[in-house]
């Protein structure tokens, strides 16, 4: 069910727990493009235990961005990557006006941005999604201890890989993220406004609901 333009180059843009990337793994599971999550890429560091990670580490345990020359650097590496040349989703980035504006330089003609999507959730309702969420350790699955249980608590219905919570969804990282993405990210929205490339999907309804509706823009 090819739905979506193989020629999709994507900006998954939204507040910390808008369903980000829980969408964009389903995208990219139904059609052909590289799914391009830079929290993910820098977890995976983290896990490497590369200098890379190292350095990231504390800024994403205390909630705050990693700098930007970091992961321009990262970015601009990945969808260089064979997989990504024809279509990809962004999901984290770009998350401050330096990333969006380095995005465009490295983008140009008939490669630009074809979609620039907002996911809108209200704030009192990311910090519930946030504080329930757990991760697969083994496949990266994403589940919710309310809102998408799985069937045995702690074990991924998936794969049967140990479920896990992220260490910056602890309450005190939570209250530093949205802080972060208020002043540092939401300015975005009006960038990608003024360039006429920004779509805004209601993400605050079932995550059915709001597949539908995003293959819908993207087409
Ligand atoms: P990152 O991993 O990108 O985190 P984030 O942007 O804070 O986004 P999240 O992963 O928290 O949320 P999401 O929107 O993907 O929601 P999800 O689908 O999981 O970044 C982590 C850190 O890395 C940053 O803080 C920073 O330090 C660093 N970093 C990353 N990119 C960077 C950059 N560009 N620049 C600098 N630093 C960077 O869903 C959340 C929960 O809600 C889940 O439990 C899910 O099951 C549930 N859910 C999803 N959709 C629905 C729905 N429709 N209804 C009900 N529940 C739902």
């Amino acid at each position: 069910m090819a739905v979506v333009s193989l020629q999709a180059r994507c900006v998954f843009l939204g507040a910390p727990g808008a369903g980000k990337g829980t969408q964009a793994k389903r995208v990219a599971e139904a059609v052909r493009l590289a799914h391009i999550s830079t929290g993910d890429m820098l977890r995976e560091e983290v896990a490497a235990g590369s200098e890379l990670g190292r350095q990231a580490k504390s800024f994403m345990d205390g909630g705050k961005l990693v700098p930007d020359d970091v992961i321009i650097r990262m970015v601009q590496d990945r969808i260089r990557k064979p997989d990504a040349r024809a279509a990809w989703i962004l999901d984290g980035f770009p998350r401050t006006l330096p990333q969006a504006e380095a995005l465009d330089r490295s983008l140009s003609g008939a490669a630009a941005l074809t979609h620039v999507i907002y996911f809108a959730v209200p704030e009192a309702v990311l910090v519930g999604r946030l504080s329930g969420r757990r991760t697969c350790s083994k496949c990266g699955a994403i589940w919710h201890v309310e809102n998408q249980p799985t069937k045995k608590p702690g074990v991924c219905d998936r794969c049967g890989g140990e479920l896990l919570q992220r260490s910056d969804d602890r309450p005190e990282a939570i209250g530093k993220r949205l802080e972060v993405y208020r002043s540092q990210t939401s300015p975005l929205l009006a960038y990608y406004r003024d360039r006429k490339v920004l779509r805004e999907i209601d993400a605050n309804r079932s995550p059915d609901v709001v597949y539908k509706e995003l293959l819908k823009l993207m087409q």
